[in-house]
């Protein structure tokens, strides 16, 4: 095994050759502007604010878009752009704060508004220019904001207004640079993803060759040149990222690569059965799965405390992992199915923003004392590129729409200690609710389905006898990011449903409850 070496497997040139670069000033929705690009067929990076004209350069990108950010432009310490960025010659669109930062740039003046601008709103566009072709005389916007620009010099030529914001877009006229005060990003701005269009095929010059078919067959060609005739460990936890990473990579070099599921004993029901089956039937990799049930549940024997039930399943996991790929022969890589949001929240994106603070729950994750050398071939996407990419190699639909389980699994959701017996039950409920929500085809438009089993025990009575017995709470959200979420508003006569099935088929449940809480205050997960 060589040494461990964090690698930064770089996109493909010619599929990333158009590329447009974010600059973050602190957004909320720097990633969301991000992914609206690349539903363009633009490839787009997010780099940090204080990056120089001179880095940008060596990116050559075809456009710049620069973010909001929760900064006043005259505030000490608000993060500010290098200048010389505007005389690159490429094209630059501000986005809210980002327009604020533009216009003081190029002699325009910032206010603090007294009449904040917060939701939607209707702009009226005053000059159809490049960027609002094709856009009516007026249209609904999202707004987010205190300050506004108040004033701009003759360079400046006003393009749209808000009953309160007299200058909501602009433009340069001797240079390509524009500014919005409103953002095209959000789904509360319907036609943001005409006037992005705009910029990035009209103005940039884009012709929006960022597609994930060729992604998936450059990758492939990468990743063969890069491991040569090595091999590769890939752990699969059932979830869509390890699959669509396994699948690249069998796709790349077929036989030299190994898989390794561990069976925690805390999976869903049938859970690695689909697994198991894809990639020894579809893919024949050579697959290893781990029967670790007895070592799991015995080390979570009596143990309540959820964090601690995190700490022990995550050391399990690692010491089953290390045992059976100490059994693989002249592994030298590892296989992570890490993202481009966790590149970017991790702060180890070359010239990305800093590391934001975020609560992480991390539970499998690997040490660097395995010292292999990481492939991390998926760095680059988007959780919905990834499964594009999934149905692209030929993954099933089901696996690629699969909703998130969290790496403890049911250990989670199965409240207090845990027992096999318990396990069982919460199996049983599990499949019913998410086998009913599919029943009604809510799968893909609810984010996260699940039972969890109370460690409380309470009344009830069937047929003439009195029952004392658990109770079953399904969860249902709808979220974006996972970071906040709504409880999704299921038809009764499926929560009915639901109910009645559970209580009558799942031996030792008598209640069912159905949680309404959203998050937060709440969490999704109930441990
Ligand atoms: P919470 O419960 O914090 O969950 O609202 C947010 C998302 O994270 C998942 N989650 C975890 N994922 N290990 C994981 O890999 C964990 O320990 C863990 N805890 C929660 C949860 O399922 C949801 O998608």
């Amino acid at each position: 095994m060589s040494t461990t070496a964090a690698s930064h497997d770089v996109v493909p040139v010619s599929v990333a050759d158009e590329r447009v670069l974010v600059i973050d000033f602190g957004s909320q929705y720097a990633q969301l502007i991000a992914r609206r690009v690349r539903e363009q067929n633009v490839y787009c990076e997010i780099v940090r604010h204080d990056i120089t004209a001179e880095r940008i350069r060596k990116h050559s990108p075809r456009g710049l878009i620069l973010s909001g950010g929760p900064s006043s432009v005259y505030e000490d310490g608000a993060p500010q752009c290098d200048p010389a960025i505007f005389e690159i010659g490429i094209p630059v669109l501000g986005i809210c704060y980002g327009m604020q930062l533009a216009c003081n740039a190029l002699g325009g003046q910032v206010e603090n508004t007294p009449s904040r601008e917060y939701g939607r709103s209707r702009v009226e566009v005053t000059s159809h220019s490049d960027l609002f072709a094709g856009m009516p005389e007026a249209t609904d916007v999202w707004m987010s904001h205190g300050d506004q620009v108040a004033q701009v010099s003759d360079d400046f030529m006003p393009l749209a207004k808000t009953s309160t914001c007299p200058i909501a877009a602009v433009k340069h006229s001797s240079l390509p640079v524009y500014g919005i005060q409103f953002h095209p990003e959000v789904t509360h701005t319907p036609l943001g993803g005409t006037l992005l269009h705009n910029f990035l095929i009209s103005i940039c010059g884009c012709k929006g060759t960022w597609h994930l078919g060729d992604f998936a067959r450059e990758t492939i060609d990468a990743l063969r040149e890069r491991i040569g005739d090595s091999r590769v460990i890939c752990g699969l936890s059932g979830g869509v990222d390890s699959a669509v990473t396994a699948a690249l990579l069998y796709e790349a070099i077929g036989s030299q690569l190994s898989c390794i599921l561990v069976d925690n004993g805390l999976l869903r029901k049938d859970e690695q059965a689909a697994v198991i089956l894809e990639f020894t039937e579809h893919f024949k990799a050579d697959l290893h799965v781990v029967d670790g049930e007895e070592r799991f549940l015995s080390t979570l024997a009596g143990i309540t405390e959820p964090q601690e039930k995190r700490r022990r399943i995550g050391h399990a996991f690692i010491e089953c992992f290390k045992e059976e790929a100490a059994k693989i022969e002249d592994a030298t890589y590892l296989a992570q199915g890490t993202l481009y949001p966790d590149v970017i929240e991790s702060g180890a994106a070359p010239d990305g923003p800093a590391a934001t603070i975020k609560l992480h729950h991390n539970v499998g994750g690997l040490p660097d004392e395995l010292g292999f050398e990481l492939v991390e071939p998926l760095r680059d996407l988007f959780k919905d590129e990834v499964r594009k990419l999934g149905l692209e190699l030929g993954l099933p639909p089901d696996l690629v729409w699969r909703h998130p389980f969290p790496g403890p699994g049911l250990a989670v959701r199965c409240l207090g200690d845990i027992t096999r017996e318990k396990l069982d039950v919460l199996r049983e409920a599990d499949a019913i609710v998410v086998g009913e929500i599919k029943a009604a085809g809510l799968y893909r438009e609810t984010s996260q389905v699940f039972a969890v089993l109370l460690p409380v025990q309470s009344v009830g009575v069937m047929g003439d006898a009195r029952t004392y017995e658990n109770a079953i709470a399904v969860r249902s959200v709808n979220t974006d990011d996972f970071m906040t979420a709504d409880w999704s508003h299921l038809p009764y006569e499926l929560l009915a449903r639901i109910s009645t099935r559970i209580i009558n088929e799942v031996k030792g449940v008598n209640r069912v409850c159905y949680d309404i809480s959203s998050k937060p205050p709440a969490t999704i997960e109930w441990e």
